[in-house]
């Protein structure tokens, strides 16, 4: 590609960038329908997905647990209806997606369940209380690695130690390879995601997160496949005692 072509193409992207942004502040506020399509539709079944995954590793419903990039209460739902009252937070940078969220909430008749969530551009985790597990769905894959590294520091700043962080990523390879786009792989008849090294939608080597939390207070784990149907994998962070 010649230079002339390449610099159009940065135009044009950062173009796109302006006009979507001015499009988005002039847009009426989003539906319920909307909002669902937004995170990523499947929503009977992402729901049940994060809830089955994480009652399977062993979330009690005594334990306190936070929701990072909750979106709409897709798997917030499941988890509001079985913890204690108090029990579940969820923060997202999206004021929308809360406001979505607490109506979702209402009219599944969990309004009384006092899920606690929150509006943050800083991931401002802090609730009060440490809690017993986190989970991060389909987040990271829309973050640079500056942005996952904030989210680390303040989720382990407040997870207990002991306590673990559940986040899925999209893999990509290690080395100069990663800048190479990658075809994710899928359930047979989905659209597959196409995933980059500097853009959204990201993939990261599980490696990228172990240098992230060289120092951090967490031990990450490569989960590797959890049945998400669109290819995301998972890595967990356990708060060690550092
Ligand atoms: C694909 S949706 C997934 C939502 C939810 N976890 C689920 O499974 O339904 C990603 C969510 O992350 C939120 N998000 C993106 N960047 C964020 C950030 N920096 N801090 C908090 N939330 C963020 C988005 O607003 C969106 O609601």
């Amino acid at each position: 590609m010649s230079r002339i072509q390449s610099r159009l193409r940065g135009v044009r992207r950062r173009t796109a960038t302006v006009l979507q942004s001015l499009a988005d502040a002039a847009a009426p506020p989003r539906s319920q329908h909307e909002l669902r399509s937004s995170v990523g539709g499947l929503w009977d079944r992402m729901g049940s997905l994060q809830f089955d995954f994480l009652v399977a590793q062993g979330l009690g419903t005594d334990d306190y647990l936070l929701d990072l990039g909750c979106g709409v209460m897709r798997g917030g739902r499941h988890f509001v209806r079985y913890l204690d009252a108090g029990h579940y937070c969820g923060v997202d940078i999206d004021a929308e997606m809360i406001e979505g969220g607490e109506r979702q909430l209402a009219a599944d008749g969990l309004a009384a369940k006092g899920a606690r969530l929150r509006v943050t551009d800083t991931f401002d985790v802090d609730f009060g209380q440490p809690f017993d597990a986190a989970i991060a769905q389909s987040v990271f894959t829309h973050l640079p690695l500056n942005s996952i590294w904030a989210a680390l520091a303040n989720v382990s700043a407040n997870l207990r130690e002991g306590g673990v962080f559940y986040a899925t990523f999209f893999r990509g390879p290690d080395g100069p390879e990663r800048l190479v786009p990658i075809q994710q792989p899928c359930e047979e008849g989905r659209q597959p995601v196409r995933t980059f090294a500097e853009r959204n939608h990201y993939h990261y080597s599980p490696d990228d997160f172990r240098r992230l939390c060289e120092n951090l207070p967490l031990e990450p784990r490569d989960i590797g496949d959890w049945g998400h149907p669109r290819g995301q994998q998972m890595m967990a962070f356990t708060r060690t005692g550092a």
